[in-house]
């Protein structure tokens, strides 16, 4: 194995790097950057004759990057008549036309728009015999040699820190072969084939071997859901379980990030640990909690030379000793812990993270599609409503791509069963019958028909609103806003328009809220919570002169991706073992979304046992830093547009 290049780092917060990396405000501003090296690239080769050789990713996240490299195509004259691509990977068994075929996706995405010759395309084939995939392997890497070998390889990263479909067991040596799929990444493609069951087990892929072959290797990642297998990648040892960590060994790699993703690098977690910072409120509170949890003491057991042991001598010079800047944590901590989520009415509210007036409040909830909701915030939803306070939740989208077949075709039986008693063909029942034979109709992996996409809504409706009403509210309260975008999008390819804006303005003004809470913030930004986010970002930008607005507070609250750690919550709403089992109560009515297989082979993987999970590991974070101890709690961050 080839010894990890010495990195140099080019600032003192980078120094525990091992692979050159830049943060940048958002994904746009990471694309534009990497648009333009690869239009300098193909520009510079172009004048010496010779072809620009890409390898190239599927997933959302290079998705951008292709609608960029389109955009400059069409409006700034880049040609890529002579760039000759290699894709990573493509699921085994999918033929190319299969809709989730990687084939298909690159068409889709980028080739149909732009100038590659056809005859320069090579996407793995994954139709390829199996007693011939060896063959067929190697005769790839032959092509990609024949053509000068690669000349950027671009790369997204999976969850499970994998690279093309190089999962956690791949070896630094690894080449072009079939692979059996992680079950992680299955769980995430689960939606694209519309259910966990249908994805392929197995994938061609280059191997890390041959992507450590190209001359020059940009990764892209965003979202929080990637920052762990990037800290780990940058930062790490090399090692099998975690693949992108062998790109260290590479000599010109760079990983382009969004804040999201770059979460966990210990220049945005810890920044202490590499160098001098500004000792601002939210920076101290972070580096208390952390030593805390990493000496596995509570707050109040700190002493100076636990901070003057691991970096923090300087924080207590300015703000020590231990003994006040411990109890001022411990208090701010023990004041983002409230049972009035929408404030207490006639008590003091200096030190607490909602006003107390007015009383009740008007709370408007965004749920991306049904169930968000009540996975994020279930047990405060039941408490807004107890204290009184005047409830709406907004579903954005209908979350009827969601919706397995079988419960489309049992909610058309049961329409056809009652008017088959009415002894006569309703106009619903005539529906429910031709929902029934486009369903006979479709094949496996076909894209559903607007008639059973709306049938398959209505079914979310109906989850929706038994499950508010196990929270304790009225469906009456639940808007459905249907947004277009959504109707008429794939996963992974949404784009909004001014008619999904103008329907989160419409119920905004509506319900003229004091408090919102939505989530999405820190998503990739091609998934549905983060396109859903940035509809209710918009229409605040649209509302900002609304007299309701400055009245108005907005809460976060996060899906099962990852929760709040301690130190970034600003309010903790505790839960009781009852009303735990409340909540998931009511997540339990999102039926469609339960697995389709029986529960018991699968472990805690069910949506209400990763709540569940969640609500329980914040509970005992803030136990474990002397705090009181609760059974479970849910978590908000306020949000003010930038
Ligand atoms: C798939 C692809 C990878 C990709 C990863 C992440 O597994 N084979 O090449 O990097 O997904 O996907 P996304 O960009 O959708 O998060």
């Amino acid at each position: 194995m080839k010894p990890a290049a010495q990195r140099v780092p080019t600032a003192e917060n980078e120094q525990r790097e091992r692979i050159r990396t830049v943060i940048h405000a958002g994904a746009d501003d990471a694309v534009s950057v990497v648009a333009t090296e690869i239009a300098e690239l193909v520009r510079k080769n172009v004048k010496s004759g010779k072809p620009t050789v890409l390898g190239l990713p599927t997933g959302s996240t290079p998705v951008r990057l292709y609608r960029e490299l389109i955009r400059r195509h069409r409006t700034e004259g880049l040609s890529l008549k002579t760039v000759i691509t290699f894709n990573l990977d493509e699921y085994y068994g999918l033929p190319r036309t299969h809709s989730e075929s990687y084939w298909r996706f690159m068409h889709e995405q980028l080739f149909d728009h732009v100038d590659i010759p056809a005859a320069n395309i090579h996407v793995p084939d994954g139709t390829v015999p199996r007693a011939d995939v060896f063959a067929w392997s190697q005769s790839y890497e032959q092509a990609i040699r024949e053509a000068g070998g690669i000349d950027l390889q671009i790369l997204g990263i999976g969850r499970t820190g994998h690279i093309g479909f190089n999962e956690p067991g791949s070896g630094r040596d690894s080449r072009t072969r079939l692979v059996t799929l992680d079950a992680v990444t299955r769980r995430d493609a689960a939606r694209d084939f519309l259910g966990e069951a249908n994805v392929p087990r197995h994938a061609i892929t280059m191997g890390v071997g041959t992507i450590l072959d190209a001359r020059r290797i940009v990764l892209l990642a965003w979202g929080e859901a990637k920052a762990r297998a990037i800290a780990e990648a940058v930062e790490g040892t090399q090692r099998d379980s975690l693949p992108a960590s062998f790109l260290q060994g590479h000599p010109a790699v760079e990983f382009h990030l969004d804040r999201a993703a770059a979460a966990q690098l210990t220049r945005a977690s810890r920044p202490w640990l590499v160098g001098a910072v500004a000792w601002e409120p939210t920076v101290t509170r972070r580096s208390v909690v952390w030593l805390s949890q990493h000496l596995n003491k509570p707050v109040l057991k700190l002493i100076d030379e636990d901070y003057s042991e691991h970096g923090m001598a300087d924080l207590l010079t300015e703000q020590g000793p231990a003994y006040g800047l411990n109890i001022r944590i411990f208090n701010e901590l023990q004041h983002t812990i409230t049972g009035w989520p929408g404030g207490k009415p006639n008590a003091d509210d200096t030190h607490r993270p909602e006003r107390a007036a007015p009383h009740p409040k008007r709370v408007l909830v965004f749920s991306p599609e049904p169930s968000d909701d009540v996975l994020g915030m279930g047990g405060t939803l039941r408490r807004l409503v107890d204290q009184g306070h005047d409830v709406i939740v907004a579903y954005q989208t209908s979350g009827n791509l969601g919706v397995p077949d079988e419960e489309a075709a049992t909610a058309a039986d049961l329409v056809l069963e009652i008017s088959r008693a009415d002894n006569k063909l309703s106009a619903s029942a005539a529906f429910a019958q031709e929902v029934r034979r486009q369903l006979s109709a479709k094949g496996q992996f076909d894209g559903d028909t607007p008639d059973i996409r709306r049938l398959k809504g209505i079914v979310r409706r109906g989850e929706a609103r038994a499950s508010l009403q196990a929270c304790g509210i009225d469906a009456k309260r639940a808007r459905f806003l249907d947004l277009p975008f959504y109707e008429k999008g794939r996963y992974r390819q949404f784009r909004i328009g001014d008619a999904d804006i103008a329907s989160v303005v419409e119920v905004m003004r509506e319900v003229r809220p004091h408090q919102i809470f939505a989530t999405g913030a820190s998503g990739d930004p091609s998934s549905l919570s983060a396109v859903c986010f940035d509809t209710v970002c918009r229409a605040l930008s649209a509302t900002a002169s609304d007299p309701w607005r400055a009245g108005c507070r907005v809460w976060l609250y996060r899906g099962l991706e990852r929760h709040w750690e301690p130190a970034e919550i600003e309010m903790a709403v505790p839960l009781s073992p009852v009303e735990l089992d409340q909540k998931i109560q009511s997540i339990y009515h999102h039926k469609s979304q339960r697995s389709q297989q029986p529960t018991g082979a699968r472990g805690a993987d069910e949506s209400w046992q990763r709540a569940e999970h969640h609500n329980q590991e914040i509970a005992q974070a803030y136990d474990k830093l002397g705090l009181a101890q609760y059974e479970a709690m849910e978590a908000f961050q306020r949000w003010t547009q930038a």
